[in-house]
């Protein structure tokens, strides 16, 4: 309670520690960024998404015979049974992608052989079945959208490459996969942002993991979250001629409309993923198509001027999905394929998370001041006006 008496309400729960978690630390003040205690940057020049994920599971790097291993059930999880493969097939053109993904996913529950087994070990194989399926699935659900068909999953690639396999049904260019398993890397995990906590809330009822992270999917769709890298290039793609960029951003803002793709809860700096993603995507402009190379410049003056208008003095700087689109368009992938492909990558965060939480679960049950009428009268039907 406040002095006055009243609650004091944090709306969207703004500065409320949820629980202590060992998986990740996000530093906004300094920008910085650690998976199990590993920066970002280290994992982002060094790693690949399959040893990030046990880094991220099982709280340790892997030995070589620990990562084999650990991708040997990837590789054998990433085949789609049919009845998922149908689900893609008769939603894949009648809705939004992470829509058909949300329904594939939570129809993954009818292959658990024992969803009686909450064990910790039973929950770790389900991670595991999960982080290559949902690979498989996105890939699939893209295909779908395009006119293709199911794609069987090669044993030999990586969880990138497969994915660009899966999703464009020939050999990727081995550039294009290092460059979408920088991105998996970068957005396997981050605390306890919208959709983990959407994740953990549905875990904490003691809901299954299926529906848990079904949850994370819904949380994530929108353009808040994990929508706003679709958002961002929408809005790069409107501006169409870099010399257009500072009319559009001043329109925007005087007409209180936020600029997708920057701004952050936690963050009150340049998010350091988001500087990872501007360094790669500068560095690829040789080679580019014009489309790249233009999106490039008109991301360039808009990050140049919200910084003047909104950095330092608001705290408003660019954050992971500001710089994703150009880089996805480079790989060929289309828009509505980013948010499903970030679901793809965060799942191993969502898992850990609420395998972590599990520990020591309690049902999430926050309150709400209640500011409505009271005291009054029933009136029967018949008598109302
Ligand atoms: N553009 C312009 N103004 C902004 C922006 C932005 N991108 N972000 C915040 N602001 C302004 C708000 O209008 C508000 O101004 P006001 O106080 O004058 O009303 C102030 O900054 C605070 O903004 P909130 O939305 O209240 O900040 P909050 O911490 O609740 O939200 C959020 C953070 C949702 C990320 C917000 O910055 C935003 O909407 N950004 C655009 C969407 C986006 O890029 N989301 C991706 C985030 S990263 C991720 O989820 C993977």
């Amino acid at each position: 309670m406040t002095e006055t008496g009243l609650p004091q309400i944090s709306q969207g729960l703004d500065g409320i520690y949820i629980a202590e978690s060992s998986i990740c630390k996000v530093d906004g003040i300094a920008g910085r960024l650690y998976y199990r205690g590993y920066s970002i940057d280290q994992l982002a020049k060094n790693s690949t998404y399959e040893e990030v994920c046990y880094l991220i599971l099982y709280g340790k790097l892997p030995t070589a015979i620990e990562l084999a291993e650990f991708n040997k059930k990837l590789v054998d999880a990433r085949p789609l049974p049919p009845m998922i493969i149908d689900v893609i097939n008769e939603f894949a053109n009648k809705q939004d992608p992470m829509d058909t993904l949300r329904s594939a996913v939570s129809s993954l529950s009818a292959y658990d052989t024992d969803m009686n087994d909450s064990s910790e070990a039973a929950n770790l194989d389900r991670s595991i079945n999960l982080i290559s399926k949902l690979g498989s699935i996105v890939a699939t659900i893209g295909r779908y959208m395009n006119g293709g068909k199911y794609i069987e999953p090669n044993p030999s690639m990586t969880h990138t490459e497969n994915f660009l396999y899966m999703l464009n049904g020939k050999a990727p260019d081995k550039k294009d996969a290092e460059l979408l398993d920088l991105m998996f890397v970068l957005h396997a995990e981050h605390s306890s942002n919208a959709s983990t906590f959407s994740t953990l809330v549905a875990g904490s009822t003691l809901a299954d993991l299926y529906s848990a992270v079904t949850s994370g999917i819904a949380a994530l769709k929108g353009p808040l979250h994990g929508g706003a890298d679709e958002a961002a290039l929408k809005m790069m793609r409107a501006i169409g001629n870099p010399d257009n960029t500072e009319k559009y951003i001043n329109d925007a803002l005087a007409g209180k409309r936020k600029i997708m793709g920057f701004g952050h809860r936690v963050y009150k700096t340049y998010d350091p993923r988001a500087t990872i993603i501007k360094e790669d995507l500068l560095a690829l402009q040789e080679n580019q198509s014009e489309d790249v190379k233009t999106l490039t410049k008109i991301a360039l003056r808009a990050e140049t001027m919200m910084i003047e208008k909104l950095g330092k003095s608001h705290g408003i700087w660019p954050n992971i999905d500001f710089f994703a689109g150009p880089i996805y368009v480079s790989i060929g992938i289309q828009m509505e394929m980013f948010t499903p492909i970030f679901a793809a990558s965060r799942i191993v965060g969502w898992c850990s998370h609420m395998m972590e939480y599990w520990k020591n679960n309690r049902i999430f049950r926050p309150l709400e001041y209640y500011v409505g009428p009271s005291g009054l009268d029933y009136v029967p039907i018949k008598e109302r006006k």
